[in-house]
């Protein structure tokens, strides 16, 4: 039988990525996101490559909403092997209004819906992933998507470093709880994933890499991949950055 995996964030650009490479690598997978439309799309991607994908719409930021996607999917695909949270984002996850205020001026929608989908989102999946993958007693492995903004913070971005920090933390303390049920956990942390359309704007943040290059959804993807693979077993408490160093910020004269 085939490996299933289930992921938030599906029908998004990253998500969507991280779906498509884990069925490629022959792992069922069960689509899930807020957006109908997008987790259609995404869905018709993969089985018109001629790989197993069925989709899920749920709200992460919702106990019941995602326990009973969770527990649909993997009694549809016949059981539950990996969870990867990617849903999130920052204030622009709160609505085309929200803005990257500065937290004395943040109105309490946009930070209530941050922490909701990024950090609440990753503790209500895992936990009923973690149900699942405990009873079915052969393990399992599930990842949460952190950001290299909750590794250093950056400005108008409070709500979002306090939530993918969040995610970094609870990464740890549930790798400890359930180590003993042979489930791994851990969280990968992207720095500045390039879209087609934002190759003009963000231009000379991709410079400030230092690989000079633009990392892309299939990056974050592979190293997923690699995360949820026989290969990283041994692996868990432990937080990914994929940023082409980046974060190491000071790179001296030449
Ligand atoms: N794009 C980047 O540069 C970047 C950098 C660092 C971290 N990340 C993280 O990677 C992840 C994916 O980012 P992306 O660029 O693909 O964003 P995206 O906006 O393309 O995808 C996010 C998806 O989450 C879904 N979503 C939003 N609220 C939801 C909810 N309540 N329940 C279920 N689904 C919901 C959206 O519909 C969307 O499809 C996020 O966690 C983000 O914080 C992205």
């Amino acid at each position: 039988m085939k490996k299933v995996a289930f992921i938030t964030g599906g029908g998004g650009y990253i998500g969507s990525e991280v779906a498509l490479t884990l069925a490629k690598s022959g792992v069922a997978v069960a689509v899930c996101d807020i957006n109908e439309e997008t987790v259609s799309k995404t869905v018709a991607r993969i089985t018109a490559e001629g790989y197993t994908a069925k989709g899920y719409v749920a709200d992460v930021t919702e106990p019941e909403s995602i326990n009973n996607a969770i527990k649909n999917a993997a009694e549809h695909l016949g059981r539950l092997d990996i969870m990867v949270h990617v849903a999130g984002g920052s204030a622009r996850i709160a609505g085309p209004n929200a803005k990257f205020y500065h937290l004395v001026d943040q109105e309490d929608y946009v930070i209530d819906k941050v922490l909701k989908v990024n950090l609440y989102g990753a503790i209500y999946a895992s936990r009923a992933a973690a149900r699942i993958m405990i009873k079915q007693g052969d393990g399992g492995r599930i990842i949460n998507f952190s950001s290299a903004v909750g590794l250093n913070g950056l400005k108008g971005c409070v709500d979002y470093a306090a939530a993918k920090g969040g995610v970094m933390s609870m990464t740890k303390a549930l790798a400890k709880e359930l180590g003993e049920y042979k489930i791994t956990v851990n969280s990968v942390a992207p720095g500045i994933v390039c879209r087609p359309e934002e190759n003009v704007s963000h231009e000379r943040m991709y410079e400030t890499n230092l690989l000079g290059e633009k990392c892309t959804a299939e990056d974050i993807a592979n190293l997923v991949e690699f995360l949820v693979s026989a290969k990283a077993r041994f692996i868990t408490g432990q937080t990914y950055v994929c940023d082409g160093g980046r974060t190491l910020s000071m790179k001296g004269t030449d």
